[in-house]
This record gives C-alpha cells, structure tokens and sequence, in this order.
C-alpha cells in the first residue's frame, strides 16, 4: 500500500522551469493580454559567444612587449583607399555608428559630434536624414543611404564626408526600422516628408535593386553624384558574412561594415532581436577570410560593430581583422543614457537602470531618445560630448595598453595569434584555439 505521507512531505525549495520561467511565462502574459507583440529598442540581451569569450595571450620571452611610457603605439586609420579621391583619415578605430535622427534628439546628435570630432572620429548619420547639429559638429560625417530613404537628397550626399549604404543592420537582418507615432514630431515628420504622429516603418529593402549587379550600378550613380571624392561604406547585418562581405566587394565597395546580432537598434520586435542573425564574434573571420579571398584585406576595410563597449573589444576585433569598429550603445550610455540618477522615473515606467529599452516610446528620462521638448532639454551637448570624448579616449588607450603588452606597435599588428579562446564555441567562430591548446574546432590538419 502507498504511503501516504510521501504526498505530503513539503519540498525543500519550489522549483522553476527553465523553459517556462518566470520572464518567459510574464511574456506569454503580457500577449494574451495585449495581442500585439513587444517592441523595444536595444541588442540581444540573451548571453551569445562574445569577445569576452577570448584573451590575449601577452607578450613574454617568445614575444617582447613594448614599454607603455617610452613607445609608441599608433591608433590611426584610414577608410576609403580603394577607389575614393579623398578617404578618411582617423586618429582613433572606433567610430559612431548610424543612429538615426527621430530615434535620436537633434541635442544627442549634437553630443555625438562634439564626441566624435574631439576624439578625432567620425559619426554617421542614419534614417532621418542629416541634421543640421550633426553636419555642423562632426568634422567626419558618414551619411547613410537606407531602404527607407527618409531624408535621403542629394543635396546631402554631396555634403557627407562618406556615403554608407545600408544593406541591413545586426539587430533585425531583413527587416526595416520602425519609429513610433510618438516620436514623430513635426521636425522629423518634415524631414521624411510624412505625417506627423503617425507610426513609421521603414522598407527592409532597397526599393531600386533587387541584388548585388544592380547594387553596383546604385555605387556607381552614387560615386557619380560625389564625384568620386567620398568613400562608400556598405553596412551588412551578419547572416552570410563570406558571401554578403564578398558581394559587397564585388560590387564595389570601399567599406564593408559588419553589424552583429547584438547590435542595438532604436527599436524592432524582441523575437527578432533576440533570433535573427549571427553573433558579432561568429561574423569576423569570415568576412575577413572573404576579403582575403579577393586579395583585398586591408585594402577594403572592414568595420565592425555590435556589442563593442571597452578597450579590449576594440583591441579583439581588430585581432581579428577588423580595421575599425563602430559604437552605438555604448556612445549612449556615456551621453548619459540609462544613468542612475534617472532610477526613479524608470521605476515609474516599470523598469530600471540599465534595463531602460522602451526607447520607441520617446519618454527618455535622459532626454537622448526623445522628441519631447522638456525632455530634452535636460540633455546638455556640450557636456555630451565631453563625455564621448573621454569615454572614446579611455577606449583607444585600453586597446594600446593590450597592443603593447602584445609586442605591438600600431594596432593593426594585433593578429589572431596574440588570442586564445576559453569556450569550444568561441574558439570555433573566433578561430582561435581553445585556452592552453594549439586547437581549435574545425581547424584543418586535426
Ligand atoms: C538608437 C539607435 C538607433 C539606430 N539607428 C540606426 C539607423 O538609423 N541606421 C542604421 O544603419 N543603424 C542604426 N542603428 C544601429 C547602429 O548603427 C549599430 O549598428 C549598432 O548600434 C551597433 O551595435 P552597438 O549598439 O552594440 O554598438 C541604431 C542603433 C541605435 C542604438
């Protein structure tokens, strides 16, 4: 007979399903309450394979390091040198990514280019078009030609310094921006010549090719507007980045850039930033395999981002054979975004430092990813912009601390053999070998 008090012996602790757990189940929740799906602004959240996943080895008795006070390591770089008159010349490899004008206040913009040009880099532009406090404040402007072409004139195209067409970005491959009703004051409504008020979502296409012949001819009718002057970035999400890099070389491209999975976006649905696309780290080798491929690594140049918020990151991408990265996030956040001295008014909207991604709304308690008048005001440019600077400046001398620990004098001469990997899963994408081996999955001979 069963023993009853087997029933009735309480457990020692409730257990929770990892399937179902409890974020996952307030989800499902919240769309059976509201039947529309959650939008937010952001990258991945979830934990993906990233460049904390790898570490330099350093130098020792088989490599020399250079002394931090007495040797130099160089920063610079240069964009464009395939087929530009005039190409862009860097102090630092970390630029400011495409944030579009709508998603961002025209002070933010303005931060972004006080930062930028004080550090010796260029910010870009994104959808929305140019804004008169980005173009006047960024001594390097790339401007972005995107499928929306919102804000989009030639008028501008001569005024940029360089020329990105945006094929797609990291956080949504395949898909268009999106820019709530809420944002759209008359300003921004003017500039895309929309309505104001109403909810915008920009194409996920390029209306005028359909692949990478016509994608040529669009280069070349943008070279010849420019007269050939000013380089052209082709900015890929990562999902084919062998074949995608490969294409945009083949059809002409000065700049490839690479956004991974966890690059942010001002906002999209959740499932699509949290399951479409590669991880930053899983995109690297391959677009730089493809560029060497053609003959051209270092020739056309590679910018990747997604992710990027330290030194070290900067100094691993270029290992592995980026010649620049790009930021987003991490730009904001040192404008000031998510800072803890908002706490109390996330917490009135139901979130908290650092989870703070409801961006579409435009209440941004920082004023940064807003439109409302009162709430930008709070944002000081100029103190902004003091900030990127030293954020950016603290960012180049972390990657030359590594870089000289390494035996290296220019950053650029970080290569995959100064890293190691400490997961199977980074080693494979990163294709460096596992921490203490000389293996990595995959890795032909073995
Ligand atoms: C607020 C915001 C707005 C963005 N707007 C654009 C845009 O208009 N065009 C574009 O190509 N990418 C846009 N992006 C993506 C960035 O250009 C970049 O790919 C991404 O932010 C890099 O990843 P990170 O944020 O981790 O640095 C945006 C990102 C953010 C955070």
């Amino acid at each position: 007979m069963k023993d009853q008090t087997i029933d009735t012996l309480p457990r020692t602790e409730p257990i929770q399903s990892a399937t179902f757990s409890n974020s996952v189940n307030a989800e499902i929740r919240r769309a059976a309450h509201t039947g529309i799906y959650d939008i937010r602004g952001g990258g991945a959240k979830r934990r993906v394979p990233h460049f904390d996943d790898l570490l330099f080895l350093g130098a020792s008795i088989s490599r020399y390091p250079l002394e931090g006070y007495r040797e130099t390591c160089e920063t610079r770089v240069t964009l464009g040198t395939r087929y530009a008159k005039t190409p862009i010349e860097l102090d630092i490899p970390v630029t400011i990514a495409g944030m579009s004008f709508g998603a961002l206040s025209g002070p933010a913009k303005e931060a972004l280019g006080r930062g930028a040009s004080a550090a010796g880099t260029s910010t870009t532009t994104g959808d929305g078009g140019m804004t008169e406090e980005e173009r006047g404040h960024s001594s390097k402007l790339v401007y972005q030609y995107l499928p929306s072409r919102y804000g989009m004139n030639p008028r501008d195209l001569r005024r940029a310094d360089a020329i990105e067409i945006v094929v797609g970005q990291g956080a949504k491959p395949g898909g268009g921006g999106m820019l709530l009703g809420q944002k759209i004051s008359d300003r921004v409504a003017g500039m895309r010549n929309l309505p104001t008020g109403i909810d915008q979502r920009s194409a996920c296409r390029h209306p005028d090719w359909t692949g990478p012949d016509d994608l040529e001819i669009k280069i070349l009718e943008i070279r010849e507007i420019t007269g050939w002057k000013v380089p052209i970035y082709v900015k890929i999400g990562g999902t084919r980045p062998y074949y995608d890099t490969t294409l945009a070389i083949k059809a002409g491209a000065d700049v490839v850039v690479l956004d991974g999975m966890q690059g942010g976006t001002a906002a999209t649905q959740d499932v699509f930033i949290e399951h479409v696309g590669l991880p930053t780290l899983a995109c690297i080798r391959p677009a730089v395999q493809a560029l060497q491929d053609q003959g051209l690594h270092r020739e056309v140049q590679l910018v990747v981002s997604g992710g990027i918020r330290t030194g070290a990151d900067v100094a691993k991408a270029i290992a592995l054979g980026a010649d620049a990265v790009a930021i987003g996030t991490a730009a904001l956040v040192a404008l000031g975004d998510n800072d803890p001295k908002w706490e109390a008014e996330y917490q009135k909207m139901g979130t908290t430092t650092g989870a703070y991604d409801d961006w579409h709304e435009g209440r941004d308690p920082a004023g940064i990813t807003t439109q409302d008048p009162e709430l930008m005001a709070r944002f000081d440019p100029i103190e902004g912009g003091r900030r990127l600077k030293n954020y950016l400046k603290v960012l180049t001398l972390e990657a030359q601390t590594i870089a000289r620990a390494c035996g290296h004098n220019h950053l650029h001469n970080l290569e995959p053999e100064d890293l190691c990997a400490l997961t199977m899963e980074a080693a494979a994408m990163a294709r460096v070998p596992l921490a203490g081996t000389d293996w990595w999955p995959g890795k032909a001979g073995f």
